[in-house]
């Protein structure tokens, strides 16, 4: 049994295993319509909880098509409609739910959360983003990349903004997958040094920079994010708008990073914002590709969870 709680967590070559497998599946798919079952049914029989206590679309709905797919069952179930949001602990609701399902996927806040699930299941638990990471969007972005450009060992990527959930993961994939990271943004909004430290034990070379268009000289993929998260307060919004602002993917930068360069954004956009639809509907712009593979990438996830 394996739990999937962190890409700096997982041994390289399982994350390398889950990628192939995730594009092997797309492709066995081919362009069966979304509800037809894959030929193989790896979790017949199986029973799946999917636990949101945060908003979601990519994340519930590609999970639970996953499951489908492969032939397991799932239950979507809201945080603030469980006992859970009411004072049961989570090592009590661990224990219960691994009586009933047979994985846990969560969607919370703090990170102990996630944590103190994990370790009182007895059954596989997959995060499916806290607030300090989001370790199966970079999985899909991961696979999204390698499938326009080939192996992103060695290349270059620049994260533009907010050193948030989405951005710790990517840097703790940098460790994994051998690339290199640049982060240009605000120093109060930087990554974690911890995270920094990590990626570059692991032999990534990890750049910090204020100043965008230098950073995304060369760039083989810029990546962005919201510049306020869903666990950050609304009343930072303007402050933190306009620390951001120049840090905005817009088609000049897009420019300066020259044409090799490939666009991501987990999404949800706000359009204008992080990002100007120019760019998110531009050339360089893989958005919907990446958010398709949250689907494949998360099936091999889970069939890696449950070594099936
Ligand atoms: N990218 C992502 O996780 O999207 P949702 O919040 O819609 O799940
Ligand atoms: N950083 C964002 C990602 C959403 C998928 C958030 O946590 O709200």
């Amino acid at each position: 049994m394996n739990h999937f709680l962190d890409i700096h967590k997982t041994d390289t070559a399982d994350l390398r295993a889950i990628i192939d497998q995730a594009r092997v599946m797309k492709d066995a798919r081919g362009d069966l319509p979304k509800g037809t079952p894959d030929a193989d049914q790896p979790l017949a029989g199986r029973m799946v909880a999917l636990i949101f206590e945060k908003p979601s679309t990519r994340t519930r709905v590609s999970f639970d098509m996953g499951v489908r797919q492969m032939g397991g069952q799932s239950m979507v179930l809201s945080g603030s409609e469980m006992q859970l949001g009411h004072g049961e602990t989570i090592a009590d609701t661990a224990r219960v739910l691994s009586r009933y399902v047979d994985m846990i996927m969560i969607r919370t806040f703090d990170e102990s959360i996630l944590l103190e699930l994990a370790e009182y299941a007895s059954v596989p638990v997959i995060n499916g983003l806290t607030d300090r990471t989001h370790p199966c969007q970079i999985m899909a972005d991961i696979m999204t990349f390698e499938e326009h450009k080939g192996p992103i060992k060695g290349k270059k990527v620049v994260y533009l903004g907010d050193g948030n959930n989405v951005c710790a993961s990517l840097l703790h994939a940098a460790g994994q997958f051998g690339f290199d990271f640049t982060f240009a943004g605000p120093q109060s909004l930087e990554p974690d040094a911890e995270f920094i430290g990590l990626a570059r034990k692991a032999g990534a070379k990890v750049e910090i920079s204020r100043d965008a268009t230098e950073a995304v000289q060369g760039a083989d993929l810029i990546v962005t994010d919201t510049w306020l998260s869903m666990h950050d307060k609304q009343s930072a919004r303007e402050r933190r708008h306009n620390m951001l602002r120049p840090y905005q993917a817009n088609q000049q930068l897009m420019e300066a990073a020259g044409e090799q360069a490939l666009f991501m954004h987990c999404l949800p956009a706000h359009r204008e914002e992080e990002v100007t639809s120019e760019v998110m509907d531009g050339p360089q712009s893989v958005v919907f590709d990446e958010a398709e593979n949250r689907l494949h990438a998360q099936k091999a996830v889970m069939r890696w969870c449950l070594d099936v």
